[in-house]
């Protein structure tokens, strides 16, 4: 049996952990689609003209590494914004979304463009601030360089870019679920988002 959740929301509002822990919970398959765009920028960082990059993706460009750095994603947020692109991307989503047994995916336009009518639908958020400052720990745990104002404007750019492209703008679904995990330890915002799929699912 098929059963989507699509979970959508802006960079590190903490759906990543939360899509994870949701699939743990239920027995579902996870796809992160951020790692289809970051995939895609970080072929045109190499030089990869980016619509020729998103037709030629195979799955295990996604398995690339440093997928997770700052200038990636940044390079994400961009070729985003390419309508042929998002389009080059929709069939594998989609397929991922109806395979038997359940799936989570987790992006910005899940809920509202490539999984309509998704049985649940979440939209997490929180402050640009206290994502900037998850964000700013989790590059410093890394090693990273790059100081928390300069995260901040980073996130706030990829905020701006992804809310007022054209096509499939990161926006909630009207019948998604919100949940603001800024005050919220990763247990509750798991805990919370676990209770609002399990009423959907009825
Ligand atoms: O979720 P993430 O930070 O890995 O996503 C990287 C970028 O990819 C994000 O800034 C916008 C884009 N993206 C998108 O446009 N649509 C999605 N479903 C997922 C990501």
């Amino acid at each position: 049996m098929a059963f989507t959740i699509a979970i959508d929301g802006p960079a590190a509002a903490g759906k990543g952990t939360i899509s994870k822990a949701v699939a743990a919970h239920f027995g579902f398959a996870h796809l992160d689609t951020g790692l289809l765009y970051r995939a895609v920028g970080a072929k045109t960082l190499a030089g990869v003209e980016a619509i020729a990059a998103a037709k030629a993706l195979v799955a295990e460009d996604l398995e690339a590494e440093d997928l997770r750095t700052p200038e990636v994603a940044q390079a994400a947020s961009k070729v985003a914004v390419i309508p042929e692109v998002r389009s080059a991307l929709v069939d594998f989503q989609k397929a991922f979304a109806r395979r038997a047994g359940g799936a989570v995916l987790d992006g910005r336009d899940i809920g509202t463009v490539i999984c309509p009518d998704a049985e649940a639908k979440l939209f997490v958020t929180a402050s640009a601030e206290v994502r900037a400052e998850r964000r700013f720990k989790e590059l410093q745990g890394k090693g990273g360089d790059q100081g928390y104002e300069e995260v901040l404007a980073d996130v706030k750019e990829r905020d701006k870019r992804d809310r007022e492209r054209a096509t499939a703008p990161l926006k909630p679904a009207a019948d998604a679920v919100q949940i603001d995990t800024s005050e919220m330890s990763i247990e509750a915002a798991v805990q919370a988002a676990i209770a609002a799929i399990e009423a959907r699912r009825g």
